[in-house]
């Protein structure tokens, strides 16, 4: 569903067509209007502007208020059962807006953003080590923004610290180009943001509830309590199934990470705080 009419009409005529190729069937449907989203079992909102170059996520924070909660409004009356998967930046601030509006339960109400920053920061470390990037293991948690978590100290090749592997000096560097990964690609593009790791992760998420596969993913999920952080949307490990967001795993931090997750956490609810303003 897209306001831009004729856009997913077209959109979903193409990938009709792709259906033979690939092997599905062509059961696509594009609108511009709600009715034929009723009843939904999942939805994913991507709806928004995205940053142009230069701009911070954050910068979007007004904008996409309006839009998303007006969708979420949508979703809402339409399908009362569904599970949002949230997408539009400012990511955790989003996820807020949707939770309100739906007043869904929190297992109900998921943002995508760990997994492709996670996405990001194992193609880095792969092309450092020049091995495949199905042998890194890591993950970023916190919010979506520049004050995001690489969790260095779980971060792994087939098993062996990256730490091992890599200088501190040159892991710092990785976990830069880590948090500034979408303005990177925002930048070269000059117009419309990354496009093809946010939809291939917003699609393991949907395979692992729709196939109730209980993946261990970084999702934004409402924390109450645990990693100490309460009320607030924050990326954190969780099993998603059928039922949503059906646990946030916790984990032991170094002190450092932790307190690195706090101040992520503590930009979060500056967001949050701005969002009753704008
Ligand atoms: C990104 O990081 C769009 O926020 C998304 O590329």
């Amino acid at each position: 569903m897209d306001i831009v009419e004729g856009l997913p009409q077209g959109k979903a005529l193409d990938l009709n067509q792709s259906g033979p190729v690939v092997g599905y069937e062509p059961n696509m449907v594009g609108t511009n209007g709600y009715e034929e989203t009723s009843g939904s079992d999942i939805v994913v909102i991507t709806s928004g502007f995205p940053r142009q170059p230069g701009m911070s996520r954050d910068d979007l924070l007004a904008k996409n208020k309006e839009i998303v909660g007006g969708v979420a409004s949508e979703v809402k009356d339409r399908s009362p059962d569904a599970i949002v998967i949230v997408v539009t930046n400012p990511l955790d601030a989003m996820c807020h807006v949707t939770f309100d509006t739906t007043q869904f339960p929190r297992q109900r109400v998921i943002g995508m953003a760990g997994i492709l920053d996670s996405a990001r920061f194992r193609t880095f470390l792969a092309w450092e080590l020049g091995v495949s990037v199905r042998d890194v293991t890591g993950f970023v948690l916190g919010g979506h923004g520049d004050t995001m978590v690489p969790v260095v100290s779980y971060t792994n090749v087939a098993g062996v610290p990256v730490r091992q592997k890599i200088s501190e000096q040159r892991l710092e560097e990785i976990v830069q180009r880590t948090r500034d990964g979408g303005a990177e690609v925002v930048k070269l593009l000059q117009k419309g943001s990354a496009y093809y790791a946010p939809a291939a992760a917003v699609a393991e998420m949907v395979d692992s509830i729709v196939f109730d596969q209980k993946r261990v993913l970084p999702c934004a999920a409402l924390c109450q309590g645990e990693f100490g952080i309460d009320g607030l949307f924050v990326g954190v490990p969780v099993r998603l199934g059928a039922e949503g967001v059906e646990e946030i795993v916790e984990i032991e931090l170094e002190d450092d990470e932790r307190a690195e997750l706090e101040k992520s956490a503590s930009a979060v609810q500056e967001l949050v705080e701005a969002l009753r303003t704008v």
